[in-house]
């Protein structure tokens, strides 16, 4: 049996067809207003793809109300690797609903323990791409200090700094730091695993990701950095007593703790994405003369190469 490095190849072009498949259909319910079929398509073909590939797969990051590809869930054949498995098959549901940007499926996997078994909570996040020395930001910093210390190691004016933000009344205070530090902010909708993954893709122009967004996402974010060297730093946030206690049940044993990327993803790790809705990343999945365009990024922590995947599909519906 070889290991997920040896197996790079192979398994993540199989990864990167169950994404593909994911994908493939959302595209049916983009700007259809109607989140819970986009993600419900999504998920059936997720499942059925994964299942078809020859890996003793268990989701330890999935979807949070589905029946299929919950957290615990075996995929794969069962033969071959043993792997871990984080997923969102559809990452943006309100971003496909409205057919806006940035709605992606998305797929990572790691040998048993690689994965942090985050459960479906809030989590603070800062993230930058690969390229600058450990620890020159910091989740304990302001927003604003962060993006001046980034400025400083990129040899930059502040104000060529951009960070990407979650437009959500609780990020007031790291947009109001941000501003007054002199950095640019590119408020998203939704969609942080694309925000956090965009500070490792220069053609984006977005150097930090900061804010709360949701745990699962924030481990699917760390794999792809974790491919590509980039940096990222979370500390899950307690609304309440009650979810204290769903992280403590999640047998997470200090989760008031602060997480950096290694925490979060280690080992060997496999990421694959796929656009739905064009994106910062990636464009969507188009329909043209009875088939389906899609685009891929494939990523492996084994070699750092990002590869993107073009694949035309005919279609049978
Ligand atoms: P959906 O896929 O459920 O639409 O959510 C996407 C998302 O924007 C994530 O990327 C992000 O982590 C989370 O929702 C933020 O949660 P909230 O909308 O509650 O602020």
């Amino acid at each position: 049996m070889g290991t997920l490095a040896t197996s790079c190849s192979t398994l993540g072009y199989a990864m990167a067809s169950a994404t593909i498949a994911a994908a493939t259909a959302a595209e049916s319910w983009v700007g259809r207003g109607d989140e819970r079929s986009a993600e419900q398509a999504s998920v059936a073909a997720m499942f059925a793809a994964l299942n078809g590939i020859d890996f003793a797969g268990q989701v330890v990051v999935g979807e949070a109300d589905g029946d299929t590809l919950n957290v615990g869930a075996a995929v794969g054949t069962g033969s071959g690797l043993e792997l871990d498995v984080a997923l969102e098959a559809l990452e943006g549901t309100t971003l496909t609903a409205k057919a806006m940007p940035n709605a992606l499926a998305v797929i990572a996997a790691a040998p048993r323990g690689g994965l942090l078994q985050a459960p479906d909570l809030y989590m603070e996040k800062l993230a930058i791409g690969p390229g600058y020395e450990a620890g020159i930001v910091d989740l304990d910093a302001d927003a604003g200090e962060n993006a001046i210390r980034l400025a400083r190691a990129k040899g930059v004016d502040v104000r060529e700094i951009t960070a990407c933000v979650l437009d959500r009344p609780r990020h007031e205070k790291i947009i109001n730091d941000l501003r007054k530090a002199g950095a640019r902010i590119n408020l998203i909708p939704d969609g942080d695993v694309a925000g956090a993954i965009n500070t490792a893709m220069p053609e984006t122009g977005i150097d930090m990701y900061v804010g709360q967004g949701k745990a699962p996402e924030g481990v699917l974010a760390a794999a792809a950095l974790r491919c590509v060297g980039g940096q990222m730093q979370a500390r899950f946030v307690f609304r309440n007593e009650a979810e204290k206690l769903q992280a403590q049940r999640g047998g997470l044993k200090d989760a008031g703790r602060r997480y950096n990327l290694d925490d979060l993803v280690s080992g060997d790790v496999i990421f694959a994405a796929t656009g739905v809705t064009k994106g910062t990343l990636l464009d969507g999945a188009v329909r043209r003369r009875g088939a389906i365009e899609t685009h891929t990024m494939l990523m492996s922590s084994a070699d750092g190469v990002v590869r993107t995947i073009r694949s035309v599909s005919p279609l049978r519906i």
